[in-house]
């Protein structure tokens, strides 16, 4: 008899957002003329650049004829987007990172959701609290994870590494030693970002415990300041024991086209096995390829006038970001983020709890942000406000938030 696969039932409420949606959703039909201002989940409001729009168009008129027409894509992806990719995110930084190296894919939730399949069952993680909810819970769907304790907001069998205002949100070493290490930088929630001698130090850890370090960089195009690292592979050793990856969502604002890659080092072997033969084998088992039409986009983000066109694109966003925290600053908010990132991470006032902070937020000001408490329990207290709107509606919030 069919059995269902019961780690899924373990996995507590729903998703984080589909919460705030339905509180959203509630509130608006209460209050049908609040015009509620949505600065919660991280999707971007700017439209494709043009040099992004030019190359879909060409691509698409490619399809229509025999002569250019693309079938199925080669499925760890084509070469023109691979080969551009390992030199100018790659060489350009000092980093060897080869194209054959770099799997290209649907985005980083998938593949950050997806790595996991090559780890043991009973493979030990190691995830910052707060973190980006996609790391726990794939490996909570494969049985990895313990027991979920509701009053701690913790699985059993996890380590969590608290990110606080004492540690800088930047984890300190874990005294239990894991078999993986989730790292995000710059971060989500969070909007921290890392140094490279604190890098240094967590590839430096890994390589000496034999960890795999995942290091999801799909803010990358934020950093602002000269000591941030913007692949792991600017570290020594991280070869041995990184995998990196990447998204085109937050930088060209590709969340409805849909582009990633995932970089595994052929230096990555345990035991016997090469985690970067094995991620080829995923690939070559479960997908068919990102769009020909996608990836000839992705790759008009690297000529001279694509890399502009994003500048820029980052410049909004990074604007509304100190927009963000320079008014919320005025008005004697404590907060963090903002600076390598598009995140910003506020404490919460008069002991509220995240979850009654987001409720003020929305019945007082018609602004919708997330609860920090949503990314782990260390993220109680705290609340994450996006850049990701526009301008307009950045300055709309902020003058709604003063006016409480
Ligand atoms: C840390 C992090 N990784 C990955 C993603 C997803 O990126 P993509 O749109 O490429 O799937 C997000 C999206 O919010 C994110 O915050």
């Amino acid at each position: 008899m069919f059995r269902v696969n019961e780690n899924y039932l373990k996995l507590p409420g729903s998703y984080l957002f589909s919460t705030i949606a339905k509180k959203v959703a509630a509130y608006s039909e209460e209050h049908p003329d609040s015009g509620i201002i949505r600065l919660g989940i991280g999707d971007v409001t700017q439209p494709l650049t043009e040099p992004v729009i030019k190359a879909l168009h060409e691509a698409v008129d490619e399809m229509a004829s025999a002569e250019t027409f693309h079938g199925y894509a080669p499925d760890l992806g084509y070469a023109f987007l691979r080969d551009t990719i390992a030199k100018e995110d790659f060489a350009a930084r000092g980093c060897d990172i080869k194209a054959d190296e770099i799997f290209v894919s649907d985005g980083a939730k998938c593949d950050s959701g997806n790595i996991q399949e090559l780890f043991a069952p009973d493979t030990k993680i190691a995830v910052c609290d707060p973190v980006y909810p996609v790391y726990v819970d794939s490996n909570v769907m494969a049985g990895r994870t313990g027991d979920y304790d509701p009053e701690t907001g913790r699985w059993s069998s996890v380590i969590y590494m608290p990110c606080t205002e004492s540690n800088g949100f930047v984890a300190d070493l874990p005294e239990e030693i894991p078999d993986v290490i989730y790292l995000c930088f710059p971060n989500n929630p969070t909007g921290a970002a890392i140094t490279k001698t604190r890098l240094q130090e967590w590839v430096d850890f890994a390589v000496k415990n034999g960890c795999l370090i995942i290091y999801d960089a799909a803010y990358e195009a934020y950093i602002s300041e000269e000591d941030v690292p913007h692949s792991i592979y600017e570290c020594e050793g991280a070869k041995n024991c990184a995998i990196e990856i990447r998204s085109f969502s937050k930088n060209a604002g590709f969340t409805g086209v849909r582009l990633g890659y995932t970089v595994v080092p052929k230096e990555l072997v345990f035991g016997n096995a090469s985690l970067h033969d094995m991620w080829a084998r995923r690939h070559g088992t479960k997908y068919n390829g990102a769009p020909y039409i996608i990836q000839k986009a992705g790759v008009a983000c690297y000529t001279e006038e694509g890399k502009a066109s994003i500048r820029g694109l980052v410049s909004y966003y990074m604007k509304n970001a100190k927009t963000i925290y320079d008014g919320l600053k005025d008005m004697g908010y404590t907060v963090y983020g903002g600076v390598n990132s598009p995140y910003i991470w506020l404490k919460t006032t008069d002991g509220m709890s995240s979850w009654e902070f987001f409720d003020y937020l929305l019945s007082r000001a018609g602004v919708v942000g997330t609860p920090g408490s949503g990314f782990g329990p260390s993220g109680e207290g705290y609340f994450r406000i996006t850049a990701f709107g526009s301008y307009e509606n950045t300055l709309k919030a902020l003058d709604r938030i003063r006016s409480i």
